[in-house]
């Protein structure tokens, strides 16, 4: 496999120097560059425009222990739902400094919802008490980003570059010393060069037929730092949502779990509540055992998906709690008050990552991570609900503070002048349509919520087939791009999924179905020098 995605003459490309380079447009990368922006000059580069993030679509909320709400039960849920696998001193530094930057958000302005002036928490799955702060009914994400986006464009210290794809880190012998993008509006290569790079790109959930993960979530920055050489931790961990909307012609929309939280039920299709019987917080258990039902009830009635029914509940709550929700199904003619809604699940979330420390700091000197496309240990084998929003702003900030602490200006510049791919042509034009069809339909059969060794080996075997043609090619689109990420991505989940024998959180293995702590309770750490290529 060739080091980069493109070849490049550096020395003729246009370049910028920022101080630092934030790669990403969602809460873990604005976090981190307003923090970054008291000292330094940054730079923002995102492929979409700023608002295209997971982040802006988040519906629950965030959990944070403010006002009454206790740390400690915070930090056992997490731990507690995370399977044995969680870093509990990360899970600590999420809860504890997660308190002053979510009051920190409502000084700036982000009005949580209340009830008689005081902050109106709801309940998701696997947590004990009500700690989810929401905005705007099932609108939190939103209301977030556009507060923090107002922030970036009121700071001159901030550039931010819309439509512009991060190809690859520019990195030598295990320094990174910026990125080199594509400006996809002109089709033009573009050098960055700077003292850190802080990649906070989100998740994966694109190589899955069936997500809840909005269209720019191709994994581009896991694949982009284990090309550099970046060690990752996890990957085996993907989190799938019980409950997307599904209906011929709609999008996989996410249909909140915190509308479990205040009350729906799950029904197959016989009108059984079966969550009930398979655990004593019945629809509200932690996400891994409610998916799982789900597709167990699907199999054994043989359908193809399971009612969340709403019409129990006051009519009033549901449209002041879920405005987009109610809205969104009522185009496809579900209006909730009255319709259960069918739904199943979708993946979601991406646990695993590039393995950092406490302050967003790889392996790789000068190159960080925050947010979904990191590992800081905090989810274990199955996220919290409502955890990924407090993460990102939590570890966004600490990268930060790591960086203006630590890097000085005086880092020295990439010492290539030159990036060369081997020379390859072919005579047929490449569909990349074809092959991402192909691909979202082997990972959501083969690495999808059920797996086994014949799936798993399958999976990496066509996997590393299709890569031999599609990783030579010399693609010039962020959808090239973005294909050749999404291959590496899923070779990299089959492969952990493989070596992990056992059963915990979002990975279960029919043919190892026991959570087995003596030999599994440790985290599977890969790396590019762990695949031949
Ligand atoms: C949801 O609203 O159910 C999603 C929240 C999350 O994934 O944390």
């Amino acid at each position: 496999m060739d080091n980069f995605l493109t070849s490049a003459d550096l020395k003729k490309i246009p370049s910028l120097q920022p101080d630092v380079v934030v790669v990403g447009s969602g809460i873990a990368a604005l976090s981190t560059a307003i923090e970054l922006a008291q000292k330094k000059n940054v730079l923002i580069i995102t492929k979409s425009s700023a608002v295209n993030t997971a982040t802006a679509k988040a519906q629950g909320g965030i959990a944070a222990a403010i006002d009454e709400v206790n740390a400690t039960s915070h930090l056992d849920d997490t731990l507690l739902a995370g399977g044995g696998l969680c870093d509990s001193k990360m899970v600590r530094i999420m809860v504890d400094e997660g308190i002053e930057f979510v009051n920190k958000l409502i000084e700036n302005g982000v009005a949580f919802d209340k009830n008689d002036k005081k902050i109106a928490f709801t309940l998701e799955g696997g947590h004990s008490e009500r700690r989810v702060l929401h905005a705007e009914g099932d609108a939190t994400g939103k209301v977030i980003h556009k507060s923090l986006i107002e922030e970036i464009y009121k700071n001159p210290k901030i550039q931010l570059l819309e439509e512009h794809f991060e190809i690859d880190l520019l990195y030598h012998e295990d320094v990174c010393y910026g990125v080199l993008c594509l400006d996809c509006k002109y089709g033009r290569l573009l050098r960055i060069d700077s003292q850190a790079v802080v990649v906070a790109t989100g998740g994966i959930g694109q190589i899955y037929r069936e997500t809840t993960n909005p269209e720019i979530a191709t994994g581009d920055g896991v694949a982009m730092c284990f090309r550099a050489g970046a060690m990752l931790s996890d990957m085996e961990f993907v989190q799938f949502h019980p409950t997307t909307l599904y209906l011929a012609g709609a999008p996989r929309f996410l249909i909140s779990e915190a509308v479990r939280g205040e009350g729906a039920h799950l029904l197959s299709l016989d009108n059984k509540r079966f969550m009930v019987e398979q655990h004593p917080l019945a629809e509200l258990a932690p996400r891994d055992i409610v998916s799982k039902s789900i597709i167990n009830i699907m199999h054994e009635t043989n359908t193809s998906h399971v009612l969340l029914d709403l019409r129990h509940m006051d009519k009033a709550l549901i449209q002041k709690r879920f405005p987009t929700i109610s809205a969104l199904c009522l185009e496809y003619g579900v209006d909730i008050t009255k319709n259960p809604i069918p739904v199943r699940p979708a993946a979601h979330y991406m646990m695993g990552g590039v393995k950092t420390g406490e302050y967003g700091e790889t392996n790789i000197k000068r190159l960080y991570a925050c947010g979904e496309v990191a590992c800081t240990g905090v989810h274990g084998a199955n996220r919290l609900a409502s955890n990924s929003l407090l993460e990102g702003l939590v570890f966004g900030k600490r990268a930060a503070k790591h960086i203006l602490e630590n890097l000085s200006s005086d880092v020295g510049y990439f010492p290539l002048n030159e990036i060369k791919r081997k020379e390859f042509s072919r005579a047929t034009p490449l569909d990349i349509t074809d092959i991402l069809l192909s691909l979202r339909a082997l990972c959501w059969r083969d690495i999808g919520i059920y797996r086994d060794e014949c799936q798993l080996n399958d999976a990496e075997k066509n996997i590393t087939f299709w890569e031999q043609y599609v990783l030579r090619e010399e693609f010039s689109s962020r959808e090239g791009f973005e294909l050749q990420n999404q291959l590496t991505v899923a070779k990299i989940i089959a492969r952990s999924a493989l070596i992990r024998k056992e059963s915990r959180g979002a990975h279960q293995r029919i043919d190892y179905p026991d959570t087995d702590d003596k030999k599994w309770k440790t985290h599977i750490l890969l790396s590019r020098k762990d695949f031949h290529d």
